[in-house]
């Protein structure tokens, strides 16, 4: 059993292989944490502390680490949960009302039942845990049982309690093309609030905390958590004058408020989480291992061809049928013809909404490119953007009330576009049959569902902020119950819809515009810390890059895309023979390692070298995979050290370089490690090995 209860039924115990949780039900009725960490034997050994206020300014209820913190009563702190009550209360006073268990496939939660002293109002306190990954998902159901509906103003899935200061906090900063930049800092007194107030999760900041002590890739403690929501997040990590440092995350109050009726329950996004005693790969090993098995769908991701930085809008069926067959003696196997192909969408100023083939550029319709696809032997994927809509489309003129809007404002276009209000019933309709009728009609396999613009200007309705989202999470689960087969790209502007809300109702993400290999290497790194690489789409895309104008070698450009799930955006009509024969052999090799690199363990390697080396490595099995990029050779051309992670010590190792076979213990390869010296600019390899039978 994985959760313990205390002799005394008042302390709970929750155990996976290598960590452990505890809290208990202290003589107030709060329920108050008590550890985070190493694997602890037994239940019993557990004590809840008698605490007394340290002054009158710090009561008891200010220094008592909650799970929960509720607003009211002598509580100044960080609150997950601030309801006003149907006469104008806005405190909330809970008591203990017993808990249950329950226990699955995999997995056991313990469900802490909490109730109001005076409302009838329940809030259930969730713990699932999942022995095997190390991890545990928390999260909250609030239960409105009165007759009138409540406000929720303020809604944190839970609170984290770190025993612990100056702490390092680690999370992401960005913007559009530049997802994914790793920023680590202290923590110290005051807050630190990561957040998104634009609808989507992940330009700027992400929705997960990473907090470790001076943690390396494979030492020391780290606590993480991954918020499971996409939009509107907000993270905030507090090191208290009471020598301890606490974290919540959830729904961002910011301009939010959300009704809950009569009868009507809510569950706050999950936040799932865990604790490491040796360092942040254990910690996303854990996490790959369980999107892998748990969350994401099954099967290898197709290496795609996407036409959109080839052709931008001038799209065409002649010219997209011939970068299908050329996509095809490649190698790929799913060709993606992106934004352009519908309505009058010659530019970003008009077509969003009006989603009907366009005739000059599809005179034989949709079909005629489709069949010339399915010919080749490979799948076909559509973009769409279904949220939006052009001031200049069809869709708009015949429905301007459509659109999240002030009726007494003008409402700002971004990108030339509106979001439309998707909580509408008619809007809801009008996207679930527009979608259905293109996955009915068409031999579709594969959709890019973009989002190219921030939500803003909401109009009165102040739920937006958390229905939006619900409502795109729903169509998308109700579309692949009719059509199962159909794989769906979560985009936004790139990589603005990366987060664990997503993961899983849709199949990959769409990492970053920025298409850059240099660049991408910083953006994959640092996604790889939390999210699965099998979601990872990573393009092969033309130089100069649009974005940086660096000139990078195609070899290295392949091998910086082959570190997740490969695509290619080129231009492929324009390579030269030599590329095309470069290409074929990447993309070959690339299916050979497929299995090792969607669903292998991924390590980021240590480089030992004062010459930027940038290590990775990736191993299924018996079998592993090594890149080794180099982008810039300074003066000496150093080379490097590789030691490699996860062998067995005691087996035997063939490395098969470039230079000939080398064959090596496990031990040798992990602690003395093999000598790497690349030398020039934008130098990589990929070096496979395996073990002897
Ligand atoms: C933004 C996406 O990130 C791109 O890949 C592309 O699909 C464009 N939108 C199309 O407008």
């Amino acid at each position: 059993m994985s959760i313990a209860v205390g002799t005394n039924s008042q302390v709970f115990l929750l155990s996976t292989g290598n960590t452990s949780y505890a809290f208990g039900i202290d003589d107030r009725g709060l329920v108050r944490h008590l550890y985070w960490g190493k694997k602890l034997p037994s239940a019993d050994e557990l004590e809840m502390p008698v605490l007394t206020e340290v002054s009158t300014n710090d009561p008891v209820f200010e220094i008592t680490p909650e799970e929960f913190p509720v607003h009211g009563g002598l509580r100044y702190k960080e609150h997950c949960l601030k309801v006003t009550f149907p006469d104008g209360t806005r405190e909330l006073v809970y008591r203990y009302d017993g808990y249950d268990t329950e226990q699955g496939d995999g997995w056991e939660e313990l469900v802490l039942h909490l109730k109001d002293e005076h409302y009838a109002f329940r809030m259930d306190l969730h713990y699932k845990l999942y022995p095997a990954y190390d991890l545990m998902e928390r999260t909250v159901v609030l239960k409105n049982e009165m007759e009138e509906p409540l406000q929720i103003e303020q809604l944190h899935s839970a609170q984290f309690h770190i025993p612990y200061e100056n702490l390092n906090f680690s999370n992401v900063h960005g913007h559009w093309g530049a997802e994914e930049q790793p920023f680590t800092q202290r923590v110290s007194y005051g807050k630190i609030l990561i957040e998104n107030r634009r609808g989507t999760s992940s330009h700027n900041h992400n929705p997960y905390f990473i907090l470790d002590r001076d943690a390396t890739e494979t030492s020391g403690e780290v606590f993480f958590g991954a918020l499971r929501l996409t939009g509107n997040f907000s993270g905030v990590v507090e090191q208290t004058p009471y020598g301890e440092t606490l974290v919540q995350m959830g729904i961002n109050p910011h301009d939010c408020l959300l009704a809950l009726e009569p009868g009507q329950t809510l569950t706050a996004p999950a936040i799932l989480c865990g604790y490491s005693a040796t360092g942040f790969e254990t910690m996303s090993h854990n996490l790959h291992r369980f999107a892998l098995d748990h969350i994401m769908s099954a099967g290898l991701r197709p290496v795609l061809y996407n036409s959109w930085e080839a052709t931008e809008f001038h799209v065409n069926c002649r010219d997209q049928i011939k970068l299908a067959q050329k996509a095809s003696e490649l190698g790929a196997e799913l060709f993606v013809l992106d934004d352009g192909w519908f309505g009058e969408r010659h530019s970003i100023q008009n077509g969003l909404g009006d989603w009907y083939v366009n005739e000059g550029k599809f005179p034989n319709g949709l079909e005629e490119l489709i069949d010339a696809v399915k010919e080749q032997g490979m799948k076909f994927g559509l973009w769409v953007e279904p949220e939006m809509v052009n001031p200049k489309a069809k869709l708009y003129q015949d429905h301007p009330d459509w659109i999240y809007h002030y009726d007494t404002r003008v409402t700002d276009t971004s990108r030339v576009q509106y979001v439309l209000n998707v909580t509408k019933p008619e809007v809801q309709e009008f996207i679930y049959n527009m979608l259905d009728n293109l996955l009915t009609r068409y031999d579709i396999d594969y959709i890019k569902w973009d989002a190219n613009r921030p939500i803003s200007q909401t109009g009165p309705q102040r739920d937006i902020w958390y229905n939006h989202i619900q409502f795109i999470y729903h169509v998308v689960t109700e579309l692949k119950k009719k059509h199962p087969d159909v794989l769906f790209e979560a985009c936004a502007s790139g990589g603005g819809r990366i987060d664990y809300g997503i993961l899983g109702i849709f199949d990959d993400f769409w990492t970053s515009d920025n298409t850059d290999a240099y660049d991408r290497l910083y953006i994959q790194n640092s996604y790889s810390r939390i999210y699965p690489i099998k979601a990872m789409r990573a393009w092969v895309t033309d130089c100069p890059n649009f974005l940086s104008g660096r000139v990078i070698p195609l070899t290295f450009r392949f091998h910086s895309a082959m570190m997740g799930s490969l695509g290619i955006g080129c231009n492929i009509l324009k390579f030269t023979p030599e590329e095309v024969a470069l290409a074929q052999k990447m993309i070959a090799q690339y299916k050979e390692i497929r299995p090792i690199i969607q669903e292998g363990a991924f390590y980021r390697l240590d480089n030992p070298s004062a010459d930027q080396y940038f290590l990775y490595e990736y191993l299924k099995g018996d079998k592993g995979v090594l890149f080794a990029f180099l982008p810039q050779s300074k003066v000496g051309h150093r080379g490097t050290t590789v030691r490699l992670r996860g062998l067995e010590e005691d087996a035997r190792y063939t490395v098969h370089t470039s230079q000939g076979d080398i064959v090596k213990s496990g031990s040798y390869l992990m602690d003395h490690g093999l000598p790497l010296h690349l030398s020039g600019d934008y130098a990589s390899v990929l070096v496979q090995f395996e073990k002897n039978q």
